[in-house]
């Protein structure tokens, strides 16, 4: 066995490998001692002997003189450190040991050992302390923003404020928000959400509010009272000053230096709309067979397809990007190995015209064996063309609340029991959304529903998505709008008595999403 670690080799008790020899000089210095078979005692040698490491057979000695080259075969005797002659291949090994001084006695050499072993042992401990405490107190950045996965911390104030300070950019990113019912624009500024008066508003702040949020149009902003908004975005309001050809220069919204903290005077606030969604164009309310969807009931269903072969649902949330589940391209993130079909209701799709990905991301979080973040995009290499049968949802926007019992939609492809095959036609159902309480109730998900899940269906059964619907929409009409709630995500097994099904909720996600459409920049609507 060779086992080489820093100071320590682990030798079988050999001739060649037995306890070094007597002591000669400055126990401080590294001594080179040579050996030969007769100087070696025929003593019982422990297997293990500390010794410094055994350099590389390089010719570059190190600068101590007394350290020299060494083969670790053993087989010249003498080699005199003062003549500074090189061994020849033939030479004798030259183990250095860094010990010499100490007690001739196994018992001392042991003690020394041991002694040594304790030293080294509470050095590490105390290391390890030290380095495990300040990377504790680096990586939690309490009270502070953490540039990215690294241990940089930054203040709070200094997240956006126009300047940038992480070395990716990431503390001025997610700086802009929509919030609530109607869409109310919110900038960050130093470290609290504030809600866009109206006043000095343009549409050109519009435009980049809504590249902000990783659209790549605008498309109308509008103000409202401020007091017909939910409460919570009532407060805190801040007027945007920035003229067009400021705009062009810094095309970030929430830059400190355009924020005004003047009263809002006109008592209104801004709304806006960066993308036409969760409209049902073509859809005529016609009766089909059972629960098969209508063409164009559903335009934003999306069928995933893995080699080929539907796998997943998803949902169009811009002409760029489809929104699925994580656990649907987790291992499986190569664009190439998928092809995405929209507009469709019937499968398999012979022939019909594959939509290539360019780009896979999942929630960084996800993890196979967790429930939690089970989210993911996939960017689209071709914008899509929106017409009828293809269409967007809408996100929901931050701090929008779905009440228990509304009745929302889920649609796709999967199988029609557990286990079963996926379905040819596209069928949907009616589901009412389940409050968290309930979901989490003894019996039926009690300890597995997170913040980033909701759940959704018939405590009774009968009624469920199940395998192969994954990644699909949970979506709910809301004002003629329909909006995308949740991501088809886990159930235990389809349609039981008190296992409803849970998707990945989309208020949670917002961050997640936006942060990734932002990042990627060419997300167009
Ligand atoms: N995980 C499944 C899939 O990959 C979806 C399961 C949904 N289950 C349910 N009972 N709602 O397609």
């Amino acid at each position: 066995m060779a086992a080489l670690r820093s100071t320590e080799i682990q030798v079988a008790p050999t001739a060649e490998n037995t306890e070094p020899q007597e002591d000669k000089t400055d126990p401080s210095r590294i001594e080179v001692v040579s050996v030969t078979d007769e100087d070696l005692p025929t003593v019982e040698t422990p297997t293990t002997i500390n010794v410094s490491p055994l350099t590389s057979r390089s010719n570059t000695p190190p600068p101590d003189s007394s350290f020299e080259k060494h083969s670790d075969q053993v087989r010249n005797p003498i080699y005199d450190p003062q003549t500074q002659v090189p061994p020849s291949p033939t030479m004798p090994i030259t183990k250095v040991q860094p010990f010499m001084n100490e007690e001739k006695t196994w018992h001392g050499r042991l003690f020394a050992c041991r002694m040594e072993l304790l030293f080294g042992g509470c050095v590490l401990v105390v290391v390890t302390l030290t380095l495990g405490i300040g990377l504790g107190v680096g990586l939690s950045c309490e009270g502070k923003f953490r540039c990215g996965t690294s241990s940089r911390c930054i203040s709070i104030s200094a997240q956006c404020d126009g300047i940038v300070d992480c070395e990716e950019g990431e503390d001025e990113l997610s700086c802009v928000r929509l919030s609530g019912k109607s869409s109310v624009l919110q900038v960050r500024s130093e470290g609290e959400w504030k809600t866009v008066c109206s006043d000095e508003w343009n549409s050109a702040l519009g435009v980049s509010a809504c590249k902000q949020l990783g659209y790549a149009r605008y498309v109308e902003s509008s103000s409202l009272p401020c007091s017909s908004i939910e409460q919570d975005f009532q407060n805190n309001l801040i007027s945007i000053n920035i003229n067009r050809s400021g705009l062009q220069q810094a095309i970030k919204i929430h830059n400190a230096s355009h924020l005004s903290k003047t009263q809002c005077s006109s008592g209104r606030v801004t709304t806006i709309k960066c993308l036409d969604c969760g409209t049902r164009p073509r859809f005529s309310r016609r009766i089909v067979g059972g629960n098969v969807s209508a063409s164009g009931q559903f335009p934003w269903q999306v069928s995933l397809h893995f080699q080929n072969e539907h796998l997943c649902g998803g949902s169009i949330i811009t002409s760029r990007w489809i929104l699925t589940a994580a656990h649907c391209v987790y291992g499986f993130a190569y664009p190439t190995l998928w092809a995405l079909h929209v507009g469709l209701i019937e499968q398999p799709v012979n022939g019909a015209q594959a939509l290539a990905v360019e780009k896979i991301i999942y929630h960084d979080r996800y993890r196979p064996k967790g429930l939690d973040y089970d989210i993911a995009l996939m960017k689209l290499a071709e914008p899509l063309i929106f017409n009828g049968y293809v269409e967007p949802i809408c996100l929901p926007n931050f701090g929008e609340n779905f009440e228990d019992g509304l009745i929302c939609w889920i649609s796709g492809w999967g199988a029609s029991e557990d286990g079963g095959e996926g379905s040819v036609l596209m069928h949907s159902a009616r589901v009412p959304l389940i409050s968290t309480k309930v979901c989490s109730q003894p019996g039926v998900y009690q300890g597995f529903i997170s913040s980033w899940m909701i759940c959704a269906g018939y405590l009774e059964g009968g009624t469920d998505s199940c395998q192969g619907d994954s990644g699909g929409p949970l979506a709910c009409e809301d004002m003629a709008v329909w909006k995308l709630v949740g991501a088809t995500s886990w159930g235990q097994g389809c349609a039981e008595r008190n296992k409803p099904g849970v998707y990945t909720r989309i208020t949670q996600s917002l961050y997640w999403i936006h942060l990734q459409m932002e990042v990627s920049r060419e997300g167009e609507t």
